[in-house]
């Protein structure tokens, strides 16, 4: 496989700007006790809008190689829109992953999947790569209607972004009912999505993009269940809320191969 995993810890709204200090320190230090090879995955941490100076404080002075990200960007470039972070001034902090449409902003900030596209483009005109979330509800998936649900979501995010774009891109498939609950979809659950959003990808685009995008599988991601969902061929990485906030878990995540 030519495509590097990607590891993101999606911290959400959790950890001021001292704790984000250390545990950014901490992972750096579990991953050196393990003598990590970082060509191996890409070790990204998503944090709050408020810790990415001091994260970026971390990562420049020690020189360490973990991304990291931010959790929103909104469509607008400046001006009048209170409560808003422009792409602009996520990319002057060092930020090279935004994630979009994840489904809390989508439950609780009623984002369609056209401003999530817009966001996606956003980040890529800004130099940033987007992690484009999606996934189903429970009732969807036990009406059996993942697939179509997932592939709607994704035909509405990625409507106007160009091949090019879309193959730098990183998609998350993280099924709702599997977010925060504990309850892991199997690693035939993610490949089943996963494969479907690739064979989308080709279909929309070419063979070409949809060997390049990376596919990230999120939803109760732990250290003891990672290696199974990423032996799976078309699982690219993992979308880590709840185990990326403690640093001995989230590295034992990101060195999943051991
Ligand atoms: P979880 O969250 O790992 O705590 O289930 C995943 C996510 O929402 O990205």
């Amino acid at each position: 496989m030519t495509r590097t995993p990607l590891l993101a810890g999606n911290w959400k709204m959790n950890l001021n700007h001292l704790e984000a200090i250390a545990l950014v320190e901490g992972l750096a230090a579990e991953l050196r006790d393990v003598d990590f090879d970082y060509s191996k995955a890409d070790v990204v941490v998503i944090p709050p809008f408020t810790d990415i100076r001091s994260v970026q404080t971390v990562v420049e002075s020690e020189e360490l190689k973990i991304a990291y990200g931010a959790q929103d960007v909104s469509v607008h470039e400046s001006g009048a829109y209170t409560g808003e972070v422009s792409a602009s001034m996520l990319s002057q902090l060092g930020v090279s992953y935004i994630v979009v449409g994840h489904s809390e902003r989508r439950e609780y900030h009623n984002e369609s999947d056209q401003l999530v596209g817009k966001k996606a483009q956003v980040a890529l005109a800004a130099g940033m790569i987007p992690i484009i979330c999606c996934g189903e509800g429970l009732d969807v998936r036990k009406a059996g209607k993942q697939v179509e649900h997932v592939l709607a979501q994704i035909d509405g995010a990625l409507e106007g972004i160009s091949a090019a774009d879309v193959a730098k891109s990183v998609i998350a498939y993280e099924p709702i009912w599997a977010i925060g609950t504990g309850e892991v979809a199997t690693p035939e659950d993610a490949q089943e999505v996963c494969g479907a959003i690739r064979e989308q990808v080709a279909k929309l685009y070419d063979q070409q993009t949809a060997e390049a995008v990376r596919i990230l599988y999120g939803g109760s991601v732990k250290s003891s269940n990672v290696a199974e969902i990423m032996a799976k061929p078309d699982v690219d990485g993992a979308l880590v809320g709840g185990a990326s906030l403690k640093a001995d878990e989230f590295s034992k995540i990101a060195n999943f191969e051991g």
